[in-house]
This record gives structure tokens, C-alpha cells and sequence, in this order.
């Protein structure tokens, strides 16, 4: 299978990976040569480069979907057969929409929203943008005017974290920790120390010393409010994980050939392989391609050096510093091309691995991702190093 297909047999096409490796370029360049292929495909992008964002008619200030005026795309020569349809993922809002969406009450609503917990987790708390990435998917995936959707995902440390973020985020709001901060809460309509054991009752005292009885109010309002709301957030991210596990999901694990990334994607296939998600390829970003000796003698390299450089320059020395630099680069795409092939033996031979090499600038415009995408769906290859 290539990645052409891939597009072609999935509904979402999920773009893994560990930090600043290239995944919102590729999820855009995937998204651009569908749409381009004929499908009506949605791209949600998390903190695109803002050069990128505007190459695909997004203004920095909307998080709405918006379609990719066809004015762009004709301007790169390009004619899609299908829409592109590009939005910028926003954690906060999008808790926020589900707080409107489940409350109870404009009452219960307005609790939450106000609730200082609560605009802490729904903008900083680590895990909450991976969660809510995963929410708006599950949304959009009802929305039958897309048939195919890609979805970037956030930069994190470690790869794993994407996955474990619904987990993670659950386990901190429907911990027995919290519940029992509710259930002393609401067990005396207020934080009533009494009923708590001793210990219990001292750490209290201890914590509301530092941070104000308000605190423990706040989380246990916050999370009574978020528990009323989603019917309990552990069933609500069981489902997301479920939803994520159907074949129509395909997920592409990007990484560039530094050694630790490609470690961490090789790890990260395995850990989506035991929880019974299955990766579709793999995408090596940034290959630095092998520059070729020169094939004129020296004696005309240094001849054509001398009229560039002004007189009485050292052009011998610097032809050779030239030398040793081509060297260098020469020795750093062997090394990619080390890591790359290093990475096709470890997840195996059968398994799709497509590279994509470092261009001279930043990928920011649809010319650009189409080139990108050539290279993604096989169109283009880099050339081999024997
Ligand atoms: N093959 C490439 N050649 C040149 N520049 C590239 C290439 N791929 C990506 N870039 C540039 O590298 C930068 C990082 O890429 P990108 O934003 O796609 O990474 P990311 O994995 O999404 O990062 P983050 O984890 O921060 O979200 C961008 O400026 C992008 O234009
Ligand atoms: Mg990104």
C-alpha cells in the first residue's frame, strides 16, 4: 500500500510523531493531494506556522473550518477535483463548545465556564489539548461533508503522550482522589473537615492554608460540573479511544532522520500496535539528499573560483574549505539515509516507508506542499545512496 491509497481508503488520517519532525506539513500535504485527487477532505491543523495557515486561506483570528478559496490553488496552477476545507484546532474552545453543548442548565454552564479549575485545565493543563484534538475529530467525524479527514496532532515531548492523553486526563478527573474531594464537598455542602479522617483532614487543613478553602472548592465544583456534564468523562474518552480502533482510521507516524526521533517512531509504532491501532506508514521528514562530487576537474573548478573571489584571495584554500564542506554534507545524508534505512529494518521491510527530502526553505505554500506531496504518494523518490 502507498500512501495514495492510504488517503484513498480511509475516513481520518491521523499524523503522529514527536515534536517539530513535520507533522502539520504533512498532514497539509496529504490533505492538499486528496483534495486535489477529488475528496472532500478537512485538515485539522494545530498551531500551524502562520505563513501556512494564510497559504491555506486561514486568518490567524477564526477556528472555524473554512474552504480553501479556489483563487489559491489556481494560483499554483493547481485544479482540484475535490474541496479543502482547513481549521485550526483551539483547545480551549473546544471544551468550551462542550460545556455549551451538555450543560444541564445556562446556570451549570456558566459555573463551569467561570470556574477557575476549569480555565486552567481547558487552556494549560498538559494532555488537555491531545484530548481535545481527539474530541473535535469525534465531532467532525459525524459531519458527512467530508469524506476524509486529516488530523494533525499537538507537539509533545514524547510521542506517547498523544496517546495516553484521554487516559491521563480521566484518570486526573475521576480519580478516587478527586471523587472523594467531591463527596466531602458535597457531603456537608461544604469542605467539612470533620468528616474526613484524621490524616486526611490534616492534609486538607495543610493544602486550604496555602491555597484557600476557595481552591478545594474550585476543583470540587469543577469536577461535580464536569462529571454532571459528560456523564462521566471515563465512558465519554472510552468511546473516543473505540472510535480511533475502527479501520476506517489510518494513522502515519512522521519523523525526521535525527536518531531519537526515529527511535521514538520506531517506539511509538509498537505502542500503537499494542493498543490495537494499526499504523498505515511511516514518513522520514527532512532526508538531507546526497549532493554529487563535482564532475569538472579541479584545475577548472579553481579557474572559475578565481573569478569570483576578489584578487589576491587564496582561491586553493578555499576550494578547499568548499571540499571539506560538500564532505560534510555528504556524510550527513549518509547518516540519514543510516537512520532511514535503520528505521525500515526495525518496523520491517513490508511496511511502507516514504521519504521526504529538506528543501532550501520552510514548506508555507500549496506549491510547496504539493511538492511535498509528490514525494508522500510516490510520485517523486530521493535518490539512492550506493
Ligand atoms: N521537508 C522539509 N523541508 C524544509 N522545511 C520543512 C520540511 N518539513 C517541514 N519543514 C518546516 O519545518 C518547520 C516544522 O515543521 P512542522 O510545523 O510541520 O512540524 P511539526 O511536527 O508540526 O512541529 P510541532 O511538533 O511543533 O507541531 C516548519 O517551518 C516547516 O515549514
Ligand atoms: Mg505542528
Amino acid at each position: 500500500m502507498n500512501l495514495a491509497e492510504v488517503l484513498q481508503g480511509h475516513r481520518v488520517v491521523v499524523c503522529v510523531g514527536s515534536g517539530g519532525v513535520g507533522k502539520t506539513t504533512t498532514a497539509a500535504a496529504l490533505a492538499l493531494r486528496a483534495a486535489v485527487d477529488g475528496r472532500r477532505v478537512l485538515c485539522l491543523t494545530i498551531d500551524p506556522a502562520r505563513r501556512l495557515a494564510t497559504s491555506l486561506g486561514l486568518d490567524e483570528m477564526t477556528t472555524e473550518e473554512r474552504v480553501v478559496p479556489m483563487a489559491l490553488f489556481e494560483a499554483q496552477g493547481l485544479k482540484p477535483k475535490g474541496e479543502l476545507s482547513a481549521m485550526m484546532l483551539d483547545t480551549k474552545r473546544t471544551f468550551d463548545e462542550l460545556v455549551e453543548r451538555y450543560a444541564s442548565s445556562p446556570e451549570a454552564r456558566d459555573r463551569i465556564l467561570n470556574n477557575e479549575i476549569y480555565r486552567y485545565v481547558s487552556s494549560s493543563l498538559a494532555g488537555t489539548q491531545e484530548y481535545m484534538a481527539m474530541e473535535k475529530l469525534h465531532a467532525v467525524r459525524q459531519n458527512d461533508r467530508w469524506d476524509l479527514i486529516v488530523l494533525d496532532t499537538p507537539p509533545t515531548t514524547n510521542a506517547l503522550d498523544f496517546l495516553d492523553a484521554p487516559e491521563r486526563l480521566v484518570a486526573m478527573i475521576d480519580s478516587p482522589a478527586m471523587r472523594w474531594f467531591v463527596q466531602a464537598f458535597q457531603g456537608a455542602g461544604k469542605m467539612s473537615f470533620n468528616l474526613l479522617g484524621k490524616g486526611a483532614a490534616f492534609l486538607l487543613k495543610g493544602i486550604s492554608q496555602f491555597t484557600g478553602g476557595e481552591f478545594l472548592a474550585n476543583i470540587a465544583e469543577f469536577v461535580t460540573g464536569l462529571n454532571e456534564l459528560f456523564g462521566g468523562f471515563r465512558e465519554r474518552a472510552a468511546t473516543i479511544s473505540e472510535s480511533l480502533r475502527k479501520p476506517d482510521v489510518a494513522f502515519v507516524v512522521v519523523t525526521s532522520p535525527a536518531p531519537m526521533a526515529v527511535r521514538e517512531a520506531i517506539f511509538f509504532a509498537r505502542r500503537l500496535e499494542s493498543a490495537g491501532l494499526a499504523d498505515s506508514g511511516f514518513v522520514v521528514n527532512g532526508m538531507r539528499p546526497l549532493l554529487h562530487e563535482p564532475s569538472v576537474p579541479r584545475s577548472e573548478l579553481l579557474a572559475e573560483l578565481s573569478e569570483l573571489l576578489p584578487p589576491g584571495a587564496d582561491v586553493e584554500a578555499a576550494l578547499t574549505r568548499l571540499e571539506n564542506a560538500l564532505d560534510d554534507e555528504r556524510l550527513l545524508a549518509v547518516g540519514d539515509r543510516i537512520e532511514s534505512d535503520r528505521l525500515r529494518s526495525q518496523v520491517g521491510e513490508d511496511r511502507l516507508v516514504v521519504e521526504v527530502p529538506a528543501f532550501d526553505q520552510d514548506v508555507h505554500d500549496l506549491r510547496a506542499l504539493t511538492e511535498v506531496a509528490d514525494y508522500l504518494v510516490g510520485k517523486r523518490q530521493m535518490e539512492a545512496i550506493s
